[in-house]
């Protein structure tokens, strides 16, 4: 494996910096302060191809490998975590969806989703099935050619403000994953609609929603793959996308860093600054290892997955590892700064808010690991 950058993902890294510093970074306190999800940001991400990162060129998309779908997520996430979030779970599903469509639904959705017409959400967990997935109970019935869905989804990011849904619901009773299918649900479709919107310690400008299933019907032709395979597509989107939430923490964990770096260098206490101290001194030297270590593994799973190698152990890990590490380095940032890191004056609170979901979402960080001792007990790790 060779991570030297090629001119291409050189180009694109510094395209995707430049436009989060001078569209994104200004504005995610106010967005975090005012709950505001910035639709208008989406767009101009769609004009960029940020939108089809995972959709080949035929389908309408500008297909990125993973690899240098890390670097964009590492700086956008330098400037807000949640916009990072909510564009990596739409190109997780315009990714799934070019996959698993076949050809008439993807004329119908896969190059509106990839230019950024359409904004996508992913939706697998329920109240009563968070980290056991596959026990979900929403429930999809068969009539002639149409699905009646009925049921309620929870912790949808994205949710309210997407509008195509890619939902996991069970079409055979039971708790096992061989009962769930995958649907596409639109947005307007008669019978569905929002529940609460969740009041979160961070990530405020990422609307997380429930969604209402009430004798919801749509085409039979809006399942995606076979009845009975649903399960095997959302954790397979999982892969690519727990990769790319590996990348957002590095993202925040860096920009964290950097403020404390900056601060420790300009703070004087007992006449001289505090980065002369050895005690920040290592908490800066920690924080720079662990972005190094948490980096490397991502760019190792991304690699694995463009290469077409099984990923599933690389993937767990990557965003395991980077999370608990950022979630580490953003709260010693908030240590390096004192009280200043404690109220709103400078970001590194509402990194430190933001990054903790990082541990919980696309699976937590204890199923990273069940996922990663499974593969190394049936000798795949
Ligand atoms: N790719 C393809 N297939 C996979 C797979 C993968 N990564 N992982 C499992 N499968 C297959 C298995 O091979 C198995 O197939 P067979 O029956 O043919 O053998 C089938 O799926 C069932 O797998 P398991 O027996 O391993 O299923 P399980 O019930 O034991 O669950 C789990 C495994 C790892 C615990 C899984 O439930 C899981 O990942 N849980 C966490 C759920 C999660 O990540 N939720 C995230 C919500 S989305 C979100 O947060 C997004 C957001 O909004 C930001």
């Amino acid at each position: 494996m060779k991570f030297d950058l090629n001119e291409e993902q050189v180009d694109i890294r510094d395209m995707v910096r430049h436009f989060t510093e001078q569209e994104i970074a200004p504005h995610a306190a106010a967005w975090d302060e005012d709950y505001y999800f910035p639709r208008e940001i989406y767009t101009k991400m769609g004009e960029l191809g940020l939108m089809g990162m995972t959709t080949p060129e035929a389908y309408g998309g500008n297909l990125l490998s993973r690899l240098t779908g890390a670097l964009v997520y590492e700086e956008l996430a330098k400037g807000d975590m949640a916009t990072a979030v909510g564009l990596s779970v739409h190109n997780m599903i315009t990714g799934s969806l070019a996959r698993y469509c076949d050809d008439e639904q993807r004329q119908r959705w896969v190059s509106r989703l990839a230019t950024g017409k359409l904004l996508g959400a992913f939706s697998l967990s329920e109240a009563g099935a968070g980290s056991d997935a596959a026990s979900l109970q929403c429930q999809a019935k068969r009539q002639t050619d149409r699905y009646i869905l009925n049921g309620t989804k929870m912790w949808v990011t994205n949710g309210g403000e997407a509008d195509l849904y890619l939902v996991m619901a069970r079409t055979q009773a039971g708790r096992n994953a061989g009962g769930v299918s995958c649907f596409v649900v639109e947005k307007g479709t008669p019978g569905f609609s929002f529940g609460k919107s969740e009041r979160k310690m961070g990530l405020h400008s990422s609307p997380t929603r429930e969604l209402l299933f009430q004798d919801c019907s749509i085409p039979a032709s809006n399942r995606i793959g076979d009845e009975g395979q649903g399960f095997k597509i959302a954790m397979a989107s999982l892969d690519s996308g727990r990769i790319n939430i590996g990348a957002i923490a590095i993202g925040v964990a860096q920009a964290a860093f950097e403020v404390a770096r900056d601060y420790a260098g300009t703070r004087q206490q007992f006449g001289h600054p505090i980065s002369t101290f050895q005690a920040i001194q290592f908490l800066l030297a920690d924080m720079m290892m662990k972005i190094e270590a948490a980096r490397l593994l991502v760019y190792e799973a991304a690699y694995k997955l463009d290469e077409g190698q099984d990923a599933i152990m690389y993937a767990a890990m990557a965003k395991c590892f980077a999370t608990d590490a950022a979630m580490e380095i953003t709260t010693n940032a908030v240590q390096v700064l004192g009280g200043a890191g404690y109220v709103r004056d400078y970001p590194v609170e509402r990194y430190m808010r933001d990054v903790k979901v990082a541990q919980i979402f696309e699976g937590t960080n204890q199923i990273q690991r069940i996922v990663i001792a499974r593969a190394i007990s049936s000798n795949r790790g």
